[in-house]
């Protein structure tokens, strides 16, 4: 069935304009002026921006963590994205040493396997270096299409990968076109810190941030950058809290060096001060890396709007208040790490975004999707709206004002971290590829529907046939 969007107005990354959009075979056919089309339904976008869908690159949909396991699958997790206006999540694919690279994808395959209701892709984790590894990362990028590689430098014991791990996954990374990110935290530091606090009897949720202070975050930015100098690499630091690590992606990046940032919207707009919240309620706001002191808000403001940081994950990790955080109470390093805000990532930007002049709406787009796509090999099939571009579209009325609660949201998670927040603007239709899986505020799409995106390698565009590549 063919569809024909009337009466909005298109944004991009680059270009704002009043025009329609013909939709058919699951692509954008024609966007034109007047296009005529008697079998098309239309849909009328009086009143609407037009968006490509939003890309989160940060996902972690039924993940294991801290002796239990993400609230949100991904079922829930990608209903309650797409009504945030997402229409493409990366998931992150965690490995077990000593297991092919090929098992944990498979067993994501499991995971998502008849659930998600928009496309997906996944990154993987490199947790060891050893010939099997190596001989497997080439047959992963091949035939898997993952081409990005995640290394924790924090989680001592449990995620954390060694710095020659690191190492030797960029010098990888260079030679088969990937890209390899970081959770730029200094493990060992906060493993002794966080000991230390607790043998002082310091167990409250406040103790989380304390341990992992914002230094150990720019030193760990800094040694991957300088790492990835090194190997003549290329670099993504995932989840951006602070003035340090800022400071150290932006040299680098002064310099020439392929680092990327990615920030978080709770990062955006949320503070330290949270986590003291008196009867544990703090807990509802651990992981890592910590929020910050506030002044840390207008520095990462200010880095996005000046390119130093590009885009926005949500590191979606969504656990309940009751009977997950609470497996905390009394030790903080047993508060499982992560909060939920998948479907809050886009319309938070906008909000304080745009509406309040930090950014323009061609930045937003460019921030919430299109800079992902073509880091992460998905441009410009997703990422955009042009002839030949998924359609993945969202219908967004910029001038609704509502109020975040957990009342309302789809995530699948007892509590709202943004709870009470005011903000304008809501994602009202969201099609992927073609298909309605939000209309009108309501859920239409179906499990399942949602495909595994075999991404291009760093630096390269598919343009229609996998087999064809070019160079970004
Ligand atoms: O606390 C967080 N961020 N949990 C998810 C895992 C990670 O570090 O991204
Ligand atoms: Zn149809
Ligand atoms: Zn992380
Ligand atoms: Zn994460």
């Amino acid at each position: 069935m063919k569809k024909m969007i009337k009466n909005g107005t298109i944004v991009t990354a680059a270009d704002t304009y009043r025009a329609d959009i013909l939709i058919e075979n699951e692509k954008v056919k024609i966007i034109g002026d007047e296009i005529r089309d008697d079998e098309a339904e239309m849909i009328d976008a009086e009143g609407c921006y037009v968006f490509p869908g939003g890309i989160d690159p940060h996902t972690h949909m039924e993940m294991p963590f801290g002796g239990t396991v993400t609230k949100d699958d991904f079922e829930t997790g990608t209903i309650a994205a797409a009504h945030g206006g997402t229409t493409t999540i990366i998931d992150f694919c965690l490995t077990e040493k000593g297991k092919p690279l090929k098992s944990s994808i498979q067993k994501w395959h499991q995971k998502s396997k008849d659930k998600a209701v928009i496309d997906f892709a996944y990154h993987l984790q490199i947790s060891e270096i050893n010939e099997d590894v190596l001989k497997e990362i080439p047959l992963v990028i091949e035939e898997e299409g993952v081409t990005s590689f995640k290394v924790f430098m924090a989680y001592k014991n449990v995620l954390q990968a060694d710095d020659e791990t690191l190492f030797r996954t960029l010098i990888t990374a260079k030679k088969h076109d990937a890209l390899v990110m970081v959770h730029a935290e200094n493990g060992d530091v906060i493993d002794y810190l966080t000991k230390k606090a607790l043998e002082e009897g310091n167990t409250e949720p406040i103790y989380h941030a304390l341990t992992r202070p914002p230094e150990v975050e720019g030193e760990a930015t800094g040694r991957a950058a300088k790492l990835t100098a090194l190997a003549d690499s290329q670099l993504y630091v995932v989840h951006v809290t602070c003035k340090e690590a800022v400071e150290q992606i932006a040299e680098a990046r002064k310099k020439g060096l392929r680092v990327w940032g990615e920030t978080c919207p709770q990062y955006l707009v949320l503070d330290q001060s949270y986590m003291e919240k008196p009867d544990f309620e703090g807990g509802k706001y651990v992981w890592s890396p910590p929020l910050r002191d506030k002044s840390n808000q207008e520095i990462l403001w200010n880095a996005l709007k000046r390119g130093e940081l590009q885009t926005i994950g949500s590191d979606h990790c969504a656990f309940d208040f009751y009977g997950q955080k609470e497996l905390g109470k009394g030790d903080f390093t047993k508060i499982p790490n992560g909060g939920p805000f998948v479907e809050d990532r886009f319309s938070v930007l906008f909000s304080e975004g745009v509406k309040k002049s930090r950014i323009s709406l061609n930045e937003f787009v460019n921030m919430v999707s299109t800079q992902a796509a073509k880091l992460f090999g998905l441009f410009p099939q997703k990422g955009t709206l042009a002839p030949g571009s998924d359609a993945d579209i969202v219908l967004f009325d910029p001038n609704i004002e509502r109020t975040i609660s957990q009342k309302t949201h789809h995530m699948n998670v007892d509590y709202s971290a943004l709870e009470g927040m005011k903000v304008t603007g809501q994602p009202i239709t969201v099609l992927s590829r073609g298909e309605y899986v939000v209309k009108d505020r309501q859920f239409v799409g179906s499990p399942g529907y949602g495909k595994f995106l075999k991404r291009a390698r760093y630096g390269m565009q598919r343009i229609e046939k996998p087999e064809s590549m070019l160079r970004n």
